[in-house]
């Protein structure tokens, strides 16, 4: 079956067959995460952009629901959000979900549908499109209530700008204000943009962050995520950082398109991106699908300095794959395990806590017999992490593929690094997800010996391996 392709994710969200790209949507409701995808339900290249249905009461194990919003006259289903509308100002009936995507056909519009069976089938509106614009990039939509001035807020992605418009009823929208202008980084077409509110860790205040997917022009290359934070007031977005400041939710090459959840329950704000990049998406050595989800993350901000940065975790839900754990305590200096598994496995989360006596270099190295490997260096005089996947197992797909990646590690010291390994991706998280890095890679076989070199003194260092069962 499916389920035997050797690269294919054991706990990453994939589709059956098919291609997909970015996640779309996603929702929680009684106790149900759903997430939508574009997907292409009849080959494993971009094509006929469908919204494909996959449902989750954990965020690890999901379900596929089928094909929720397909093309019709206004053209194919490109990328766009939902909402719980829990006072049912839009008439659909109170709980409704009512889904904003693009239409794209001869021009990109903004359409909804809604949902009164917790979004398994969707109905569309009779009034689509519900905006037009004339700029050929016009998408990907993002709905969300703002409590404070009462009303719905929509955000999406024109050329080289965010828009904002606003509504009573989900229907009926009315500009707002732009943002972008002369913000960030502007080497690529902007999309899936996202706006929230977030707590500062350690603070008693919070603040906006506007999130904004870029392709090309991420840090290693290709597509990315870059976000602002600052104020919201309900009209505009106001950026706290200079206008030339450019922040990335992740330095890995393959993390795009990711955007929160509406409706996550006790404030969580969990992010889920497509683990790809529009370098080689196309061409990943996958068979009969192409293309997963990153594992779910919480988000949160600290500051460093007086300026505020995203973080992102891995959700709990992940931790209960966890099986017994291989450790080793105390460690300095060089340290292998050369088996990890007695049978090769693909999928385990490794968790190296350095400590607070920590000083000097770091290496953690992942490798198979074959030679191939994968390389993790702290650099610390630079205060920076990277991950070379130059020999990790077939990179010649694309010359884009074979790269290192690098992230600055905000603070300069290395106290942990968590690795989220799956049959062809490593999710790198240091200190609590300040600096993440995710990469695909396609080993030919999996990665069965770690070693982990540590320089100066640390007393305290340790090293986890825990195997993840699903
Ligand atoms: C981002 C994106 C979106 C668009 C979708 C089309 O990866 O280009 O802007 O809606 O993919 O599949």
């Amino acid at each position: 079956t499916a389920n035997r392709e050797k690269f294919r994710p054991a706990y990453h969200h994939t589709p059956a067959y098919g291609w997909m790209n970015d996640p779309n949507g996603m929702f929680y409701k009684d106790g149900v995460y759903n997430l939508y995808y574009q997907y292409n339900p009849y080959g494993s290249q971009w094509e006929n952009m469908t919204w494909g249905h996959s449902s989750s009461r954990d965020l690890v194990n999901w379900t596929d629901e089928g094909l929720a919003i397909e093309p019709d006259g206004l053209g194919t289903i490109f990328s766009g959000s939902c909402v719980v509308d829990k006072d049912n100002t839009a008439g659909f009936g109170a709980g409704a979900v009512v889904a904003f995507y693009t239409t794209a056909g001869e021009n990109q519009t903004q359409s909804m549908a809604y949902s009164t069976d917790n979004g398994k089938t969707f109905t569309k509106y009779d009034g689509n499109p519900i905006l037009t614009a004339d700029v050929p990039d016009f998408r990907d939509p993002h709905v969300f209530r703002h409590e404070k001035s009462g009303r719905w807020i929509l955000i999406l992605a024109a050329g080289q700008e965010m828009r904002i418009y606003s509504s009573a009823n989900l229907k009926d929208w009315t500009y707002e204000s732009s943002f972008g202008k002369g913000y960030g980084c502007h080497e690529g077409v902007w999309e899936c943009p996202d706006l929230f509110e977030l707590p500062v860790e350690g603070k008693n205040y919070s603040k906006w962050v506007l999130v904004c997917n870029i392709n090309p022009g991420g840090p290693a290359g290709g597509s990315a995520t870059q976000y602002f934070t600052g104020t919201f007031d309900g009209h505009k977005f106001t950026c706290d950082t200079k206008p030339e400041v450019t922040k990335w939710a992740d330095y890995g090459k393959d993390n795009y398109a990711g955007v929160t959840f509406d409706n996550a329950p006790d404030g969580r704000r969990i992010m889920i991106g497509w683990m790809s990049n529009w370098q080689y998406a196309n061409q990943a050595p996958t068979q009969q699908y192409r293309s997963a989800n990153t594992i779910a993350r919480d988000l949160y901000l600290y500051t460093d300095g007086t300026t505020e940065y995203l973080a992102s975790k891995p959700s709990v839900e992940n931790e209960k794959m966890r099986g017994k754990a291989a450790v080793k305590k105390n460690i300095s200096g060089s340290n292998t395990i050369s088996k990890m598994f007695s049978k090769p496995r693909g999928t385990y989360e490794v968790v190296l806590t350095l400590g607070n006596d920590n000083a000097g270099n770091v290496e953690l190295v992942l490798s198979n017999t074959k030679g191939e490997n994968v390389s993790m260096m702290y650099d610390a005089a630079k205060g920076s992490l990277s991950f070379d996947r130059r020999k990790s197992g077939n990179v010649s797909f694309s010359d884009q593929f074979p790269a290192v990646s690098v992230a600055p590690v905000v603070g300069s010291k290395l106290n942990e690094l968590r690795l989220y390994v799956d049959n062809c991706s490593v999710e790198a998280f240091a200190n609590g997800g300040r600096s993440v890095m995710t990469n695909l890679v396609f080993p030919s076989e999996p990665y069965n010996s770690i070693s982990v070199k540590c320089g100066g003194k640390k007393k305290s260092a340790s090293l986890v391996v825990y195997p993840l069962n699903k």
